[in-house]
């Protein structure tokens, strides 16, 4: 089987064979096609687009170009998330305790942040002394002891993904729907899950600009899902202003620490509860959303979902003092308050807006070598339809450099209008697929 055959037969529109898929994952595993003839094949699967079917075989493909974690030894059905990215989205971090609290185990393998959307590895990282580049042997034993470990992508789950995703990022063929869903499910049908709940945000702030993209993003991750074996359900929620009210690493395990205390921000309750409730029900310990929520809101209650979030941290080689004392965590030097310049209401807050300024104070990656400040970030910000005085903090930018402070508050005042009615919120939870 030849590159150039199997290239030439998509480009003219046919669709391969799982045999084919086969050999043009194989070979961006062991090297054997050039970058040249992989790169041509994403650029005709970006133009021509896959079958449902070629989906699925690329999906497995890429699953099985490395090692498929084993967790048949951890009693229950163990449950992950996913998300699609967004701005301030930290909620793998409040959630995994609450939904392991219920008794669903959650062997969560997470990305780093790139670009505008932060990862949920940097933010664990920001809490000192926490490992997430645990080895599968590790992993296995810590979700058999503990009920979840949330670490780092290893070298040997699904390697065809690394060099195909670098390869598309600099070949504009990232934003392929069959490419997305293979490279997503590839990585988390390896972690060896029973379940999958997706978030497949849309909007300002996300990935997927329209609710039609994300839509069809979300069917085609639940039908592969599906037909991988497993049970797949996807949320489809906003993103059109950062979830919470913080923005950068340490800022939002802070927020994290909140929501396990039942204090969290409203809407970062509220979609953690969604995707909780989802769990549980995929879990097996819930019949409906109902007694799920119910039985998230009571381990929140009774401290079990921060003890289990203590527990975790504990396990990893953190400072788990953070979960009572976050003054823990990195701090930034320098505060600065942008404040409303009039009496009014919030009317937008936009997210990539925030997503900016965070990355200018150095909370983020422009490029995936980049290293990041865990303690900057912006904080304190006000939500959409919130009503300020003249001279209210509207947000707070925590830098640890004069400079990008300065610019930081200049963007963020960009991002953040302030109008004299007060406008409608956008709504959260759009639609459950699957
Ligand atoms: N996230 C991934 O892991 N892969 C993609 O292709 C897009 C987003």
């Amino acid at each position: 089987m030849f590159p150039q055959h199997i290239i030439a037969k998509k480009r003219d529109g046919h669709a391969l064979t799982r045999e084919e898929i086969g050999a043009f994952v194989r070979g961006a595993t062991d090297g054997s096609w050039a970058d040249y003839q992989l790169s041509a094949l994403l650029m005709a699967i970006f133009l021509r687009g896959m079958t449902p079917e070629e989906t699925a075989h690329y999906t497995e493909a890429m699953m099985r170009s490395g090692t498929v974690a084993d967790l048949s030894a951890v009693p229950g059905i163990k449950v992950d998330k996913h998300s699609t990215g967004g701005v301030g989205d930290k909620l793998s971090i409040p959630l995994a305790p609450m939904v392991v609290a219920c008794g669903v185990p959650v062997p969560m393998i997470s990305g780093r942040g790139l670009g505008h959307s932060g990862g949920t590895l940097d933010k664990l990282e920001s809490i000192p002394g926490f490992r997430t580049d645990l080895s599968l042997d590790a992993y296995r034993a810590q979700v058999a002891r503990v009920g979840c470990a949330l670490i780092g992508q290893t070298k040997d789950l699904a390697p065809s993904d690394k060099k195909l995703y670098a390869l598309r990022d600099v070949t504009a063929t990232v934003e392929c729907i069959p490419l997305i869903c293979g490279s997503i499910l590839s990585k988390k049908l390896a972690e060896g899950i029973d379940a999958l709940v997706l978030d497949v945000k849309f909007g300002r702030g996300a990935f997927m600009k329209t609710k039609a993209d994300a839509r069809q993003l979300a069917e085609a991750l639940v039908r592969v899902g599906k037909a991988g074996g497993k049970k797949v359900r996807a949320l489809l929620t906003a993103m059109e202003q950062p979830l919470g009210r913080t923005v950068g690493n340490a800022l939002e395990v802070a927020e994290s620490i909140a929501c396990l205390r039942g204090e969290g921000p409203a809407d970062v309750m509220e979609v953690t509860y969604a995707l909780g409730a989802q769990m549980l029900i995929l879990g097996g310990v819930a019949a409906d959303v109902a007694e799920a929520e119910a039985k998230l809101q009571a381990v929140v209650a009774d401290g079990q979902a921060l003890e289990k979030f203590r527990q975790i941290i504990a396990a990893q080689g953190g400072d788990a003092r953070v979960a009572d004392e976050p003054e823990h965590l990195p701090q930034a030097r320098i505060r600065v308050t942008l404040t409303a310049p009039a009496d009014g209401h919030v009317t937008d807050v936009d997210a990539m807006g925030v997503a900016l300024a965070a990355l200018r104070l150095g909370a983020g990656r422009a490029r995936a070598e980049d290293k990041i400040d865990p303690a900057v970030g912006v904080g304190s910000l006000v939500k959409i339809g919130e009503r300020v005085t003249a001279g209210a903090p509207l947000g707070v930018i925590h830098a640890n450099d004069e400079g990008a402070a300065t610019e930081a508050k200049a963007m963020l005042a960009k991002a953040i209008t302030v109008g004299e009615r007060p406008g409608s919120t956008p709504r959260l939870i759009d639609e459950v697929i699957g």
